[in-house]
This record gives C-alpha cells, sequence and structure tokens, in this order.
C-alpha cells in the first residue's frame, strides 16, 4: 500500500486542463483536489461549481473540494449537486462547522473538515466521530507552491493517534508544499492522502512525480 495522491489542479494548465486531468489519472492519482477561493477566506480566487460539473463529467476520480470560502454553508449543496465526491470546509470559516459538515453528509458526499497552520487539534476534536476526511494545511491556504511547515506534523501524529484511539476510520489529508521527501514524513507519521499541486503540475513529467509519491510511500 501506498499514500492515495489527489493532485491539485490550481497548478495545472487551465487551457489544457482535460489533458492534464487525464495525465494523473493514468497515471494512478485516486483524487482529484479542486481548490475554490473566494477571495475573502483567502486572497486569491479559484474554481466555482461549474469546473467541478465540467470535470465530473471527463474523470472518474475522487473529487477532493476544497473550500476556502468563508460561510462555507452557503455553497455546500451547489457543489455537490456539480458532481463533489468529498466537501471540505474549514474550521476557521464557519461558526457552525458541525452543520455544515452534517449538511454535506446530507447531501449524499464525503465531510472534511480543514484546519489552517494555526489552528490546533482541539478544535475538531468534536467533529471527528462524523468526518470522513481531517484534512491538515501544511502551508497557508491560498497559493501553491509554498514551503510545507514541518511543525504541521505533529498535529497529524495526534490525529493519528486519536484515530487508533477512539477506533475512527477517517483519512487523514495534506495539503501544501508536498514533494516526495515531505510525503513520506507525512505518510510515515499516519496521512493517507496528500495533496500535490506545483510538484505533480510544475515538472515536465507529472507521471514520474506520481510515481515516485508512490514508491517513496510504499510498504
Ligand atoms: C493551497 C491549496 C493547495 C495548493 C497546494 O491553498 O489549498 O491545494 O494547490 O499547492 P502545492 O502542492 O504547490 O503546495
Ligand atoms: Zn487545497
Amino acid at each position: 500500500m501506498s499514500i492515495k495522491i489527489a493532485p491539485s489542479i490550481l497548478s495545472a494548465d487551465k487551457l489544457n486542463l482535460e489533458h492534464d486531468v487525464k495525465l494523473v489519472e493514468e497515471a494512478g492519482a485516486q483524487l482529484l483536489h479542486v481548490d475554490v477561493m473566494d477571495g475573502l477566506f483567502v486572497p486569491a480566487i479559484a474554481y466555482g461549481p461549474a469546473w467541478v460539473k465540467e470535470l465530473r463529467a471527463k474523470t472518474n476520480l475522487i473529487l477532493d473540494v476544497h473550500l476556502m470560502v468563508e460561510r462555507p454553508e452557503r455553497y455546500i449543496d451547489t457543489f455537490a449537486e456539480a458532481g463533489a465526491d468529498i466537501i471540505g470546509v474549514h474550521v476557521e470559516a464557519t461558526q457552525h462547522i458541525y452543520r455544515a459538515l452534517q449538511q454535506i453528509k446530507q447531501a449524499g458526499v464525503k465531510a472534511e473538515v480543514v484546519i489552517n497552520p494555526g489552528t490546533p487539534i482541539s478544535t475538531i476534536e468534536t467533529v471527528l466521530p462524523i468526518v470522513d476526511q481531517v484534512l491538515v494545511m501544511t502551508v497557508n491556504p491560498g497559493f501553491g507552491g509554498q514551503t510545507f511547515i514541518p511543525a504541521m506534523l505533529d498535529k497529524v501524529a495526534a490525529l493519528a493517534a486519536l484515530k487508533q484511539e477512539k477506533g475512527y476510520t477517517f483519512d487523514i489529508e495534506i495539503d501544501g508544499g508536498a514533494n516526495d521527501v515531505t510525503t513520506k514524513q507525512a505518510y510515515d507519521t499516519g496521512a493517507t492522502v496528500v495533496v500535490a499541486g506545483s510538484y505533480v503540475y510544475d515538472k515536465v513529467d507529472p507521471a514520474a512525480k506520481i510515481a515516485k509519491l508512490q514508491a517513496v510511500t510504499a510498504d
């Protein structure tokens, strides 16, 4: 077994997106990470529901939709209808994280809670029994190509320990600064899914990068 890979289309070629998606699908990625940014929760603006709908028609990859959006509950149903398989909401972006996660599940989609680098695990402990995935941001959200923050591995370890102790089955995903070295560290610490943007897409051979991530996490 090796880590599941979620290439982030934030770093893909927007005008050749179908090509870039097929490439990672054929290379063995399991998920496709779609970053949604509203210009408020994070400075940038990226990908809306219409993109998810188009992607849904073109790929069988699990669509992993990361909402970097204020009050994400306003958009959960729209992204569910567009074809998202997993919807992630930041604990920092809503006053009602439990309700937002319930709303995702009611829409028939896997529910993910996301935490920023400055947010401790204690803020999400009460929702862990109802989530399918926890996303630990390993950079400050908003941009691709940033440097992995090693201290975030402590959160991955703490979540892995809670999984063990309480019998939870959620996946632990990391997002930001992933490369072959940081992915191996995260996998060895308990991460089960890695988002990889610039590492996969800014290089000449995305398929080779995916093979490398699989190789360094093969056990
Ligand atoms: C950052 C996004 C990431 C981004 C990661 O806010 O959430 O998904 O695409 O990019 P890399 O892998 O280049 O750090
Ligand atoms: Zn992301």
